[in-house]
């Protein structure tokens, strides 16, 4: 289906947003519509009053700038507040459950909780015992809100979501396993090259491949020809201690400028940061006229609010 010839009806009827595994392509169009009107508002510097008397949990358990810096500034140009709680400054740092938390937690009037660096199976069976939205903010399997707002920034950049083709090089992690997912409900072709023991999840390669072109390769120049977007991200992420081997391996996998001559010649450069320099990227490409990673930061914003506004709309 092709977002431009969608009608969006700003909303959406459910109540978590976990993954994009369980999101259909209407509902996807449904949050980057609203992202769209968001950013609108945000630039004629107009703020809203739907979060007016809502407070938002984000329950987090790692670092994070965009993330956190997105949801804090979003909810509050939404008239709404905020509890920021350090996962290790509860009692779930000393083995409280899951199951007490989020069965307790709306209990006090919350009307959203965002997690951060849970599992993929603990955000899932948080949301289980939560009678409020669960918003996954980041698992070692998943990153939808960075992928939706990614999706977001290509409509923007490239005015069509439909028939681009987007290369991710580098590590199979959570934002490959996201972006095969994204990308082949928005009917774009997608293509991951990564080596050999780190390549992106099976199961969600194969779920995706019902709806569009997946290709799973370890050759980057296969990945990249013809490419509307070249993605990459870090070679280690935060679940993971710091691997030299990991790191060697995918050195091969750097995005340089001669990989981006391998794309086509309008294509963007994407990265969904924090970005190591010299490492999964070199400094000319990121710091680059393809680079267009600070639109996506600014972006996590504009959806977040997207996503918190149709949620919580539909708990009142
Ligand atoms: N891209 C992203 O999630 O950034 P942070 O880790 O800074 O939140
Ligand atoms: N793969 C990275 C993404 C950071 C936004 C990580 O999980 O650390």
């Amino acid at each position: 289906m092709d977002i431009n010839k969608y009608d969006p009806k700003f909303k959406l009827r459910r109540r978590d947003l976990l993954g994009l595994t369980d999101l259909t392509s209407e509902e996807i169009f449904e949050l980057l519509y609203a992202a769209k009107a968001m950013k609108k508002k945000f630039r004629v510097r107009e703020n809203s009053a739907l979060l007016r008397g809502k407070t938002v949990a984000l329950l987090f358990g790692s670092a994070s700038t965009r993330t956190r810096v997105s949801f804090e500034m979003g909810i509050r140009q939404m008239s709404g507040d905020y509890l920021y709680l350090s996962k290790d400054e509860t009692q779930l740092s000393r083995g409280e459950s899951l199951k007490d938390t989020a069965a307790m937690l709306g209990r006090y009037g919350l009307s959203a909780v965002v997690l951060r660096s849970f599992t993929e199976a603990q955000t899932h069976e948080f949301a289980s015992y939560s009678d409020i939205p669960v918003i996954n903010g980041i698992t070692e399997v998943s990153h939808p809100l960075q992928i939706l707002s990614d999706l977001f920034t290509i409509w923007e950049v490239k005015g069509r979501l439909d028939n681009l083709k987007l290369a991710y090089i580098g590590d199979g992690n959570n934002i490959a396993n996201s972006l095969i997912m994204g990308c082949s409900k928005v009917n774009m072709d997608v293509a991951i090259a990564s080596p050999h023991g780190y390549s992106p999840a099976r199961a969600v390669v194969e779920r995706a491949m019902q709806y569009g072109d997946v290709l799973i390769t370890d050759d980057v120049a296969e990945a990249v020809s013809g490419a509307d977007v070249v993605y990459t991200d870090v070679f280690i992420s935060m679940n993971e201690e710091d691997d030299a081997e990991k790191k060697r391996i995918l050195s091969r996998y750097r995005v340089t400028e001669e990989v981006m001559r391998l794309a086509k010649p309008d294509a963007v450069f994407m990265h969904c940061m924090p970005v190591h320099r010299g490492e999964e990227v070199t400094a000319e490409v990121v710091d680059g006229p393809q680079s267009i990673c600070y639109d996506q930061a600014e972006n996590r914003l504009h959806l977040n609010k997207a996503a918190l506004a149709l949620l919580i709309r539909e708990t009142i």
